[in-house]
């Protein structure tokens, strides 16, 4: 009898555990970023590298949490275009093309980063002498081939990355200064860059895309005294990309409104807004700078939520493991959601809740 009540005890056992195995599997999904983000009308990209892709925790949280990625830099110049076209393969889009085969497997929309920047450019433009006109044909050559092999797969562009100086000049770069095109000429340059992307495939969106002119400051005043212009004169421009590198300073209630009037007033222009490489570096790991991280992210989160015209909040990368910035900011880090061994950080769920407000 005992031996039965046992045999019993044990059945029950096993079916209560089995049932709650069960109930688990068929429990709805966690809601992700990019569930969150979906009803505000949000992408949520991150940055990132095909060679990391082969990483398992690296692949299952970039095609579960975001709804977008853009590469970190396997579209650069230098490394899409790596020999001159003379030469019978002047491009290589294996990095890129890789990135978008895992995009397109995920459900995930493609963002193209860049086409006119003056980092990152191979050596044989660089150092090959080039004329004037050639310098302006070689760059027309490469916008329209670039964005041709990603047409209807890149649905928009940083057309121009970086192309103003902090004082509000015009950055001094090899298309700035040699194609003839530019020196002089301020934005003309652009201008033109601009609608050989439009004639190049007219259904990208077109972006200018540039750092530390989140506030409004002589940086953003140049870049927004072009786009009204460009606007007002039917250049081609469709958004603007702000990539908010930014520290702990950034929290502060004038900097945060500032950002908020920043980005209304392009707005206003009719553009649309891309909030395109957030990141927040830290001096340290300790609880309180990951809080403090933390509720950084929940409020510049919340300044996109609150902006109608922002369709974009992408982090430059997502974890901590391969981040650019302790290789150029010496001693700082720490600076995205997930930490060195894919833990999810404060600032995710801080990002998180500011979504699902
Ligand atoms: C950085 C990448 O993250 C690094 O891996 C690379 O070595 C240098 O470029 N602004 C930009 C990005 O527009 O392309 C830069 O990306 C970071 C600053």
């Amino acid at each position: 009898m005992k031996k039965i009540c046992m045999l019993l005890q044990k059945a029950k056992l096993a079916l209560i555990l089995s049932l709650f195995f069960a109930i688990a599997a068929t429990s709805p999904p966690a809601v992700t970023l990019r569930i969150a983000a979906e009803p505000h009308h949000i992408l949520l990209g991150s940055a990132a590298a095909s060679s990391f892709l082969t990483e398992t925790e690296y692949a299952n949280i970039l095609g579960s949490e975001f709804s977008q990625l853009q590469a970190e830099n396997e579209m650069k110049f230098g490394i899409i275009h790596p020999r001159p076209d003379s030469d019978p393969q002047p491009y290589d889009f294996r990095g890129g093309d890789a990135l978008v085969a895992f995009a397109q497997a995920h459900n995930m929309a493609v963002r193209g980063h860049t086409l006119v920047w003056h980092n990152r450019l191979s050596p044989w433009v660089k150092d090959g002498s080039y004329s004037s006109p050639q310098l302006s044909q070689i760059l027309h050559g490469h916008i329209d081939t670039v964005m041709k092999h990603y047409a209807s797969k890149v649905y928009a562009w940083d057309v121009v990355n970086e192309a103003f100086n902090d004082d509000g000049t015009m950055r001094h770069t090899i298309w700035y200064d040699q194609p003839g095109i530019g020196s002089g000429a301020g934005t003309a340059y652009l201008e033109q860059v601009f609608r050989w992307a439009r004639v190049a495939d007219p259904t990208a969106k077109l972006f200018y895309n540039d750092y530390d002119a989140e506030e409004i400051n002589t940086k953003s005043d140049a870049i927004y005294a072009m786009a009204k212009d460009f606007k007002k004169r039917g250049v081609p421009l469709d958004g603007i990309g702000f990539q908010t590198h930014i520290t702990l300073k950034f929290d502060d209630p004038e900097k945060l409104k500032s950002y908020a009037q920043n980005l209304q007033r392009f707005a206003d222009l009719g553009l649309e807004l891309h909030m395109t490489e957030l990141d927040i570096r830290l001096t340290d790991s300790s609880p309180a700078s990951l809080a403090e991280q933390a509720k950084l992210y929940g409020e510049i989160t919340s300044l996109c939520i609150l902006q109608p015209h922002c369709k974009l909040l992408q982090t430059w990368g997502f974890t901590d493991k391969h981040s650019w910035i302790p290789a150029f900011y010496k001693g700082l880090g720490w600076a995205l959601l997930w930490d060195e061994g894919y833990r999810k950080k404060p600032a995710y769920a801080a990002m998180r809740e500011a979504l699902l407000k």
